[in-house]
């Protein structure tokens, strides 16, 4: 058991499956109160149901007033986990674009917005921030979604150095293939550089966990990610070459 999670009121947003639910999962097992969200309220209610929570449906951007009344008057871990797959080239319509930006970002945004305040006056509180190694790296055939995460994973960057010395404690989580529903819907991009090392969502919950008792800001389910992430950083050229490489396997695989 976690001591820090115990009893905590926790909110995990787009908890209806996958990842989120897992999450859920993990945190009510630790002794942690849950609030389950999902814009799907069936599947938010049948989590809820499963682990004891309380299922407060609706969009995520604007969960945190009825979470924190459902908890008792405070959310002491806050989860911005829902996220939207978005595909899709520069010319990926502009609602598309919107809604990666609306759900992917600026919902993370909202929720610290109305938390921060609370948490600075409490001296504590905790985001945990769903990403991507996307938000690290970048994934073909989907601009809109590597180019929201990399802005998400800024934000809980900018949050971490922000309150760290305030009692705040932030984790960005980055896996790479998570065997969900965004994983299916991902297509033939996902089966070429997803698929072959796809975890599991209990897999995620366990690197949080550990990433929580070590004190971690950057959480990689694949460990691999780091050295991409450096090579990254290091040597930008050979590393988009090799990420070229792949654009060119897909294309062939699809005959693009
Ligand atoms: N599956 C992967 O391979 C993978 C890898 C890296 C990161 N992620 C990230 O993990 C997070 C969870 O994804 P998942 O793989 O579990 O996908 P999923 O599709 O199984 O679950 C996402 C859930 O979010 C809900 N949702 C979508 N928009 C919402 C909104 N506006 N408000 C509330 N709920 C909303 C959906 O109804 C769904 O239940 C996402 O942020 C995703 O980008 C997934």
């Amino acid at each position: 058991m976690v001591e820090a999670v115990q009893d905590a009121g926790v909110v995990v947003t787009g908890a209806g499956g996958g990842i989120g639910a897992a999450l859920a999962r993990r945190f009510a097992a630790e002794g942690a109160r849950v609030v389950v969200n999902d814009l799907d309220a069936d599947r938010a209610e049948a989590v809820a149901d499963e682990i004891g929570g309380i299922a407060v449906p609706g969009d995520a951007s604007a969960v945190v007033t009825e979470a924190r009344e459902a908890l008792g008057g405070t959310v002491d871990v806050y989860c911005a986990n829902a996220g939207v797959g978005s595909g899709g080239t520069e010319a990926a319509e502009e609602a598309v674009w919107a809604l990666a930006w609306d759900v992917n970002v600026m919902a993370h945004v909202r929720a610290a917005h109305e938390l921060i305040p609370d948490w600075l006056e409490r001296g504590s509180g905790r985001f945990v921030s769903t990403v991507s190694a996307a938000g690290l790296l970048t994934m073909i055939g989907a601009a809109p979604y590597s180019v929201t995460k990399h802005g998400a994973y800024a934000f809980a960057e900018w949050l971490s150095l922000t309150y760290r010395h305030r009692g705040i404690k932030v984790h960005a989580i980055c896996p790479q293939g998570v065997r969900t529903d965004m994983l299916t819907a991902s297509g033939s991009a996902g089966d070429l550089v997803l698929r072959p090392t796809a975890i599991e969502p209990r897999d995620v919950a366990d690197a949080l966990f550990k990433g929580i008792e070590e004190d971690r800001f950057l959480i990689l389910p694949h460990p691999e990610v780091a050295e991409y992430y450096q090579a990254r950083a290091t040597e930008p050229d050979r590393w988009l070459h090799g990420m070229n490489r792949l654009q060119r396997q897909w294309e062939e695989a699809t005959a693009r």
